[in-house]
């Protein structure tokens, strides 16, 4: 009997409230805009797939009322511009920390209990400012990106090696950006250290264009992806929703795991009904340890542009 909500009916929150619909887990799934009448219109729409797709979880359209949302187990939160080219990132931050302020604040008003997803950029950054305003546990205000950015770098692995993705076990670190973290060490083919399966030189242009695969796909469509973003959000639901205990790259808030502080990166969570059950901390060796503290200052450079914004 759970309910889930979807903010911004664009194209990453109209991919993981259908993703989430079509999975079947939860009662009712609610989409929210600020556009009159297109959450409502994809809401139809994507019910009228139901008697096709077999699903029975109802999907419903709202246009900027959030009393519709009330009583949500889990939120996400995807409105907000999308990276367009050549657009600077002090763009992006003002425009999408006060849509993220806002709409969380709506949100939490009608479902304080509820847990947060945030996937509006800067990831990072957004999540942080979800998590001030939101005011509730840590453990129940996370952002979208290691599942995503993880699962780029295993379709790019399985093309190379004409394997399954499926099979293919992958971790990756970091902030949402170019010095996110992918950890070939920690890369397997059903067990099998990927080293035995790719020369290192090679395994160096993959995860290279991991790093650039957010940006390689905004460069061939004008606007930033949404089919791979919206389903891993919805994996991320569906792990909350079944109390699963999963083990995904979750951008968590770091109380002193990693040696940071008050910071939101991308870490190895588990998932389950309470939000992130658990941050797993690594043993990372000495060059893995100083790109995840490049990633982090990095992260800390955009959050310092965020502070000067006044906008909390
Ligand atoms: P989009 O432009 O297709 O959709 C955004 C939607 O947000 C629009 O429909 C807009 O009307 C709505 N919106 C704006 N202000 C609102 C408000 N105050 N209340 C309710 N709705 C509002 O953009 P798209 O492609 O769906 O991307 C959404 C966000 O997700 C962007 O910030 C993008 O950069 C980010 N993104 C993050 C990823 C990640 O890995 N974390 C991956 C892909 C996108
Ligand atoms: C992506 O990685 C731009 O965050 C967006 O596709």
């Amino acid at each position: 009997m759970s309910k889930v909500t979807v903010i911004g009916a664009g194209n990453v929150g109209a991919t993981v409230a259908y993703s989430v619909a079509t999975k079947d887990i939860v009662k009712e799934v609610v989409l929210l805009d600020i556009k009159e009448g297109l959450a409502e219109g994809k809401s139809l729409d994507m019910w009228q797939t139901s008697a096709i797709e077999g699903f029975n979880t109802r999907i419903i359209g709202s246009t900027n009322d959030y009393t519709k949302t009330a009583g949500s187990d889990v939120i996400v939160i995807t409105s907000g511009l999308p990276r367009k080219p050549g657009m600077s990132r002090d763009d992006l931050i003002s425009t999408n920390a006060k849509i993220v302020n806002e709409v969380t604040a709506k949100a939490i008003e009608q479902s304080p209990d509820a847990i947060v997803i945030i996937v509006s950029n800067p990831l990072d950054v957004m999540t942080y400012v979800a998590y001030k305003t939101a005011k509730t546990a840590k453990n129940k205000v996370f952002g979208m990106a290691g599942i995503l950015d993880t699962a780029r770098y295993r379709a790019f692995l399985a093309d190379e090696m004409g394997t399954s993705p499926k099979d293919i076990q992958a971790l990756l670190m970091g902030g949402h950006g170019d010095t996110m973290v992918p950890l070939p060490r920690y890369t397997k083919v059903n067990g099998i250290p990927i080293t035995q399966y790719i020369k290192p030189e090679r395994l160096d242009e993959i995860v290279a264009r991991t790093k650039k695969g957010g940006g390689e796909l905004v460069g061939l469509m004008g606007t930033s992806a949404w089919y791979a973003p919206g389903t891993a959000a919805a994996q991320m639901v569906e792990a909350i929703i079944k109390d699963e205990h999963r083990t995904f790259p979750v951008c968590a808030y770091l109380d002193g795991e990693y040696g940071l502080k008050d910071i939101y990166l991308g870490v190895p969570v588990v998932l389950g009904k309470n939000g992130i059950e658990k941050i797993i901390e690594l043993d990372l060796n000495e060059q893995e340890n100083k790109d995840l503290k490049t990633s982090a200052d990095a992260v800390k450079s955009v959050m310092d542009i965020f502070d000067g914004m006044n906008i909390l």
